[in-house]
């Protein structure tokens, strides 16, 4: 299976370096031209224990690849990553500005049926306004679902909490969409993870509860 990530950042690397590392061929997309150039020169922007050593791996297998060009990297993947920022505006709530970007971004270069998956934290209803600027705005009429994904990693053992998750949560309206986050996230289903199966909304509240009993650091 093909997936792209973007935004190459603290979530999106991890998350596109261990898919690949569970054996798929991910595309992991940045805007920022000189991040993209260090990652293909084998340089990880962040420290995280175990990083470097599954992302050259990866790389030597052909199964990982850096890039900035977005609608390449949409047009080949049937499940798209969104790991894009999405910091406190000054009242506190969340700017969602890449996250629209990035959505007239999928919308212009959709080609076929693709599940789009938030991975960046987001309030409740933004599923939904990903799916409708996506109605809105694509150019060919083409089937796509929207998956709500959050992640829970820490800082510092971001790797291990990706590979060994103590729940993997996956909201959704779409069967279809479920078996195929099921399909990518197979090898934790080996080690008996608890998966949480819910709407887009609730799964997106899940992300926010956590981050209201566990801190903002946790956003
Ligand atoms: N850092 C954490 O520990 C953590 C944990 C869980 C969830 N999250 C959430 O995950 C999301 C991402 O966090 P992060 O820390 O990885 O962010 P980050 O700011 O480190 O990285 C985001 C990346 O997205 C890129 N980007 C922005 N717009 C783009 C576009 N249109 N096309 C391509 N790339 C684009 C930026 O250049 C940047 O490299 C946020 O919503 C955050 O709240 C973070």
């Amino acid at each position: 299976m093909n997936i792209c990530v973007i935004g190459t950042g603290y979530v999106g690397l991890v998350t596109g370096t261990c898919f690949a590392d569970f054996g798929v061929n991910v595309s992991c997309v940045d805007k920022d031209t000189s991040k993209i150039d260090m990652l293909k020169r084998g340089e990880i922007p962040i420290y995280e224990p175990g990083l470097k050593e599954i992302v050259d791996k990866n790389i030597n297998e052909g199964r990982l690849t850096f890039t900035t060009d977005l609608s390449e990297s949409i047009k080949k993947s049937l499940v798209i990553f969104i790991a894009v920022g999405t910091p406190p505006k000054e009242d506190g709530s969340a700017d969602l500005s890449y996250i629209e970007e990035v959505a007239r971004t999928i919308a212009k270069n959709l080609n076929g049926y693709k599940v789009i998956v938030t991975k960046s934290t987001v309030p409740v209803g933004t599923g939904k306004l990903i799916e409708s600027i996506i109605e809105k705005e694509q150019g060919e009429d083409h089937k796509f679902d929207v998956v709500s994904n959050p992640e829970f990693l820490r800082e510092g053992s971001a790797v291990e909490d990706f590979m060994r998750p103590n729940r993997v949560v996956l909201g959704a309206r779409s069967e279809q969409a479920i078996a195929i986050m099921k399909d990518l996230y197979s090898p934790l289903y080996l080690i008996e993870t608890p998966f949480v199966i819910t709407d887009i909304e609730t799964s997106e509240l899940i992300k926010y509860a956590f981050v209201y009993k566990r801190g903002r650091h946790h956003l």
